[in-house]
């Protein structure tokens, strides 16, 4: 298994997420969208607070990467993979409220509902989700006519509601939070990670793959190698919590075990975690294989996935 970075990686993640932070700056600048009647300052504040405040850009990454795989360009999928980010944000504004994990600090600084209130957190998640929905309902001016067919946006709605929802990321926070009591063992705490962190890390792959037009064996395997090194950023995440600390982080560590929440780090130990990423990286590399050469930056981001610092 391959397990150094290659060079260029990382400047790669660099580069694309200064893309995507353009994009969403652009999406949450004071302008109204088509049909918005006014956009209220401090909740406008709120949501830019909770998006445009760092974040390593993963989910767009992968979107931009998975889609370059069948030669689409970053231009013709940023609207997407800013998309997403907005949903990933608004996963993280709400995760931190006094309701579910009560934090104070994300990404370096106070989370939202410390910067402004609990409402404002609410409510710039909602607005934050809602809008990711119409970004990708909206046809931009700045990607060509028909790039995208009607059958494309409607597969990738349907992909990031159902990714974000019951079945996905809003069902797995309902269980991550019930672990706190009810204890899961391995296979539950693997389906909750599969649903909180996987869902929308296994759409940011398919997402790709359908943008660049993948064949419906090609999309799956992409949906597989983002499963994949969707358990992995979790598992990291859990491993990170226990070894590493609030500064590296910029958010709490430490949490989980304080609130009693079962990990597989805190079930199994570290030894078994950083095995278990190597086995994860290596299922995610055999993923690619039939790309070859094409899938050398995917074949890195599972790699700094598992391998991550922060
Ligand atoms: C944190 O996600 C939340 C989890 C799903 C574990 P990231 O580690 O991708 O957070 P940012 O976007 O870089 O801050
Ligand atoms: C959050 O998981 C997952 C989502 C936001 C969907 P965590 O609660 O472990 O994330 P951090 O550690 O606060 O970033
Ligand atoms: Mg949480
Ligand atoms: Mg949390
Ligand atoms: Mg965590």
């Amino acid at each position: 298994m391959e397990t150094k970075l290659q060079d260029g990686f990382e400047e790669r993640l660099a580069a694309h997420a200064a893309r995507v932070e353009d994009e969403l700056r652009r999406l949450l600048d004071g302008r109204e969208r088509s049909g918005e009647i006014a956009r209220p300052e401090r909740l406008l504040a709120a949501m830019r607070h909770g998006v445009l405040n760092g974040g390593k850009r993963l989910r767009p990454f992968l979107v931009i990467e998975s889609a370059a795989l069948f030669g689409r360009s970053c231009d013709d999928v940023l609207a997407a993979a800013a998309a997403l980010e907005c949903v990933h944000c608004y996963s993280l504004v709400h995760d931190d409220l006094p309701a579910m994990d009560d934090d104070d600090l994300r990404r370096g600084q106070p989370t939202v509902h410390k910067a402004y209130d609990e409402a404002t957190a609410i409510l710039a998640g909602d607005s934050l989700l809602t809008l990711a929905f119409d970004i990708l309902a909206t046809e931009s001016s700045d990607v060509p006519r028909n790039a995208i067919t009607p059958r494309q946006r409607i597969d990738l709605i349907k992909g990031l509601a159902t990714a974000s929802g019951i079945g996905g990321m809003a069902g797995g926070q309902a269980l991550d939070l019930a672990a706190e009591t009810a204890k899961p063992d391995e296979q539950g705490i693997i389906t909750l990670q599969a649903m909180k962190t996987g869902a929308l890390i296994r759409y940011a792959c398919e997402a790709g793959a359908i943008l660049g037009g993948a064949t419906f064996a090609e999309r799956e395997r992409l949906a597989e190698f983002g499963s994949a090194i969707g358990l992995a950023f979790q598992l990291a995440d859990d491993l990170l919590d226990l070894t590493a600390d609030t500064s590296s982080m910029g958010k709490a560590t430490g949490k989980d075990a304080a609130a009693g929440k079962a990990t597989l780090p805190s079930l199994h130990g570290t030894d078994w975690t950083r095995k278990q990423l190597r086995g994860l990286v290596g299922q995610a590399h055999e993923l690619l294989e039939p790309f070859g050469a094409k899938a050398a930056t995917l074949r890195q981001a599972a790699t700094f996935i598992a391998e991550r610092k922060s």
